[in-house]
This record gives C-alpha cells, structure tokens and sequence, in this order.
C-alpha cells in the first residue's frame, strides 16, 4: 500500500499522541489505567495505525472518512471496556454521538487542533488535498500535456479517438513557431489518469482545470472529431475563454438511434477482446487513400496503445454527448471549419452545412480523410495561421 508523505505524516503523529491522549482521557474520567485498559490501549494503538493506512493508501476521492474518524473509531475498545464496567456514556446528542464514533466517553479529542499544531496542520494538508481531488471530480482533472513554440497566444489542441497528442505533432511544429501550443491526452492516455465514468462535458472540464493549473486564461482551441465535441462542450462553459474555436472533421449533433446502437456494438466488440480489430477497422476508415503507409503505422500505434477501459470510456462518452449545435449558433468568437475531402465520417457536405449555418469559415482540405490535420499538418497549419491572423 502507499501512503503518500502527507498521509504518513498524519498516520505518524496520530498514532504517536494515541496512548498520550487515551490517559489524559482517563484522567479526566479519574479512572487508572490498569492491565485491561493498557492492553486494549495498545491493540487500539495498532487498529489505529492500519485503519488509518488503509483509509490514506486510497485515492482521496474514494475515502469516505476522515482520519480523526478513524482516530475515535480506535477508540471503541477502551470504550467497550468502560460500558462493560457499568460506566455510563457522555450525555451527548445524536449528531454528536455520530461523529465521533467508537468514542462515547470523550476520551478522543473532537479536532485535531486539540492534541497539537503539528497535528493540526497535517490533517488540514490532507484536506487540502482531499478538496483538490474532490474539486478534481466534480470541475475536471488535471491532465498530462505535451507543449511547444513559442509566442503571445495559446493554442489548445484535443485530439480525436483513437488518438493521443502525437497526431497533433506535425502540425503544432509549424504553429509553433509563432504560438504556444498546449497539446492535451485527454483522460485514459499518457500521463492522465483515467476517468472511465466521464463524458464529453467531463474531458472539457479537465482540459479546462488544465489551463487552470498552468495560469492559461485564455486560448486558441482546435478539436478534431471527439476532440470537436469536447471543444464545444467547453465553449459551452466557457466561450469567454476561447479567443477562437476551430472545428476539424467533426458535428456538432448528436448521434442518431442507429449510431447509437453501433456505438453499442463496437463497446461490446471492445470488451469481448476485439479491440485490435476495431482500431484496425478504424484505421482503414480514416484516412484518405493517398494518405502515406506511415501515418496509417501511426494511427494504428496510437489505436493499439490506447487501454481497452479507455476505448470503452471513449465510445461511451461519444455515444451519450448531446446536440451541441445551439452552443456553436450562440458563439460570438470566431469559428473556422475545417475538412478533409474525403472525409468518410463527417463528410464535407456536413461539414459544409454546420459551417454555413453559423456564418463560420469553411475550409476544405485536398487529399484527406477524417484525420486531416495528421494527413495534411501543413496546409490545415496555413489555414489556422490565414484564419487567426484576419
Ligand atoms: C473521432 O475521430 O474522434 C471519432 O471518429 C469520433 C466519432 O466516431 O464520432
């Protein structure tokens, strides 16, 4: 199990009062301690240090008590011994009693500040960081991002699925030389952690605690495909932070009820160990057929190197994401669509309508399929550099 510094910290201190605490407690009830309570006070001593290891080895997102808790709880052996003698319980009332179970003869401290500063302060950097995570869950993660170039401006990048930062590196070494580009693998990829429960507004939410976490208030976002949703799930949230929003091989509708159900068969196919198969299938899909061998070895890499829970996550995100098409009409930034010509997924006439019906730019990409921006980094970079240079 790891405990992290801070925890073991907080398990070391607490567990070092324990003893200390349990006497000034019987002291004050004027009771001795005698074979039975020092025998019970040094198993408590031991259930104290393993509860608490247990509890603080978990993601804090998942632990559902705070240390203290477990500092009283330990306090239930003695307690046990006391009642067992016919003594009685404090006078307390139910909320009381709730919190601080195992303890009804106040021989546990209420708060950690009551056994010293020391204390105190390492159970407060432990809800620090509880908080973070708990923020984390609910307003987005941090994730892992690769970045590069140089300049005034941000560019944020999401990628699509299966895919990871590296489709984005050819195009964002030529933005580069007059941007910063912030290149984001969203949750499940690289150095993010999975989230196997999130959804399109969830993967927003991260890239936008992302930015957050580096002081990136406002940016440039580019998304291709899955990476489109998740920029306009995030233009939905915060238009006021993008200075532009441009849309690659993407919708901004909903899937169908036939498009849902092939999203429910390839999660079947996924989780009955065909994953290969259908990155393989999807590789095929993608691109355009002039498109070179490597770029297709790459898609594949990324495909293969994507975890199953993650494709999973993925699909599912996909197949759940609402109509976001009254976000992109309600956009006052200016919006660019671009496609591939032979775009087999979301194809250029679609691509075509989406653009017009919001007045958006429209760019169509000779000689590429849905991954246009890996098929044709240079071009599609002229476009962006043409389209916010205007
Ligand atoms: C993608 O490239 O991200 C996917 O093709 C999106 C989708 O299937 O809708």
């Amino acid at each position: 199990m790891s405990v992290s510094a801070t925890a073991q910290r907080l398990v070391d201190a607490l567990v070092s009062v324990y003893p200390e605490c349990m006497r000034e407690g019987l002291d004050r009830l004027d009771i001795d301690l005698d074979p039975e309570l020092e025998a019970a006070e040094t198993a408590a001593t031991e259930q104290l240090r393993k509860g608490l290891e247990e509890l603080l080895g978990q993601p804090f997102t998942q632990q559902r008590r705070g240390p203290l808790e477990v500092f009283q709880a330990a306090f239930s052996g003695p307690t046990a011994i006391l009642v067992s003698r016919g003594m009685s319980p404090l006078d307390r009332d139910e909320t009381t009693v709730n919190a601080l179970p195992g303890d009804v003869f106040g021989l546990a401290p209420a708060s950690s500040r009551e056994i010293s500063d020391e204390i105190f302060e390492a159970h407060m950097s432990w809800g620090i960081e509880k908080a973070k995570a708990m923020r984390g869950l609910v307003m987005g993660r941090v994730l892992g991002f690769e970045k590069t170039g140089e300049g005034d401006s941000v560019v944020v990048f999401i990628h699509g699925f299966p895919l990871d930062h590296r489709m984005w590196l050819p195009l964002s070494s030529v933005i580069g030389e007059r941007h910063r580009c912030l290149i984001v693998d969203l949750s499940g990829r690289g150095r993010s952690e999975l989230d196997a429960a999130s959804s399109i507004g969830g993967h927003a939410a991260d890239v936008l605690a992302t930015m957050d976490q580096i002081g990136v208030d406002d940016f440039h976002l580019v998304g291709l495909s899955m990476g489109g949703y998740i920029a306009l799930a995030l233009a939905e949230v915060a238009p006021h932070r993008l200075r532009s929003l441009t849309l690659a091989d993407t919708r901004s509708g909903a899937d169908d009820e036939k498009g849902r159900e092939a999203r429910v068969a390839m999660i079947q196919r996924i989780a009955d160990g065909e994953a290969a198969e259908v990155v393989g299938g999807m590789a095929d899909n993608l691109l355009a057929s002039s498109t070179p061998e490597a770029i297709r070895e790459l898609v594949l890499t990324m495909g293969l190197a994507t975890p199953v829970e993650t494709l999973i996550a993925d699909v599912t995100a996909i197949r759940d994401r609402p109509d976001r098409s009254s976000v992109l009409g309600d956009l006052s930034i200016p919006v660019m669509v671009v496609v591939g010509a032979e775009d087999a997924i979301t194809p250029p006439d679609e691509a075509e309508t989406m653009a017009r019906s919001v007045g958006a730019r429209y760019e169509v990409i000779g000689e590429a399929g849905h991954l246009a921006p890996l098929e044709k980094p240079t071009e599609i970079a002229e476009a962006l550099l043409d389209f916010w240079s205007d």
